[in-house]
């Protein structure tokens, strides 16, 4: 598995990389709104934070200079993208846990091995790779896994209410072809296919209504930002 992983890192990672410097999926805005919510929400206070889907962890890295990290634990398929953690939040002067694993795994393992409660668990872009019952039983186990005060904070692609998933991969997919002009036609084939292959965004409300069903008492909204199609949550037990 982890194998199909680093070839997939192979091929992808530099287009993703031309997706961040320009911006193409909106990463600055709606993890600048991540920066600040911790910053207000966590006050004074060490941060114990898993980080689900964490590739590189280079844009989280740069966003969390203004919070107090204590410690980073990332979750990635890709053990190339692991290995290029250390130095995407060692600023953060933090200890560094790395999981090599499968998400659900990972989260599985650290549920029944009580080893770890956190302040703060996040995942980018990664949840929409499973399907929504696998996301619900992963809501209800990452919710055993925060402490009292913890909150959970997703960002991630997400449908339109009554959209088919064939509806939301073309319009979703459109710009790539009109507008990412830093990709070339190889690049924006690859992405294409990957997309279409692994994509399985939730509409805001299944997102919403799967956090109450795992049992969090409160999940705001964010940021909605239909341009880009992403949508940051935060949940609290
Ligand atoms: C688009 S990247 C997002 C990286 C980073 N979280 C960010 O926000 O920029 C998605 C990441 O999820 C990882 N991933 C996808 N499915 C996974 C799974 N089932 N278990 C662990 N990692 C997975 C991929 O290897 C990749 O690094």
């Amino acid at each position: 598995m982890s194998t199909d992983y680093n070839h997939i890192f192979n091929q992808h990672w530099a287009i993703y990389q031309k997706i961040l410097q320009h911006d193409y999926m909106g990463h600055q805005a709606v993890f600048g709104l991540l920066e600040a919510s911790l910053v207000k929400g966590f006050s004074n206070r060490q941060l114990d934070l898993l980080d689900i889907g964490c590739g590189d962890a280079q844009t989280l890295g740069s966003f969390l200079k203004t919070s107090n990290i204590r410690s980073y634990t990332g979750i990635d398929l890709s053990k190339e993208a692991l290995e290029l953690v250390p130095n995407n939040v060692g600023a953060l002067n933090c200890d560094i846990g790395l999981m090599n694993m499968d998400f659900v795994a990972a989260i599985d393992q650290l549920v029944e091995d009580k080893t770890g409660q956190f302040d703060v668990i996040f995942s980018g872009f990664a949840l929409h790779h499973v399907q929504d019952d696998t996301k619900a039983l992963l809501f209800a186990k990452i919710k055993q896994l925060l402490k009292p005060h913890g909150r959970f904070y997703l960002i991630d692609v997400y449908q339109q209410e009554g959209e088919s998933r064939a509806a939301y991969l073309d319009r979703y997919l459109a710009p790539t072809l009109t507008h990412w002009h830093a990709l070339d036609e190889q690049e924006t084939d690859l992405l294409n296919v990957h997309v279409r292959s692994s994509d399985y965004p939730s509409t805001r409300t299944r997102l919403i209504k799967m956090a109450h069903e795992a049992g969090f008492a409160t999940c705001e909204c964010l940021l909605e930002d239909p341009v880009h199609s992403n949508i940051l949550l935060s949940m609290g037990k």
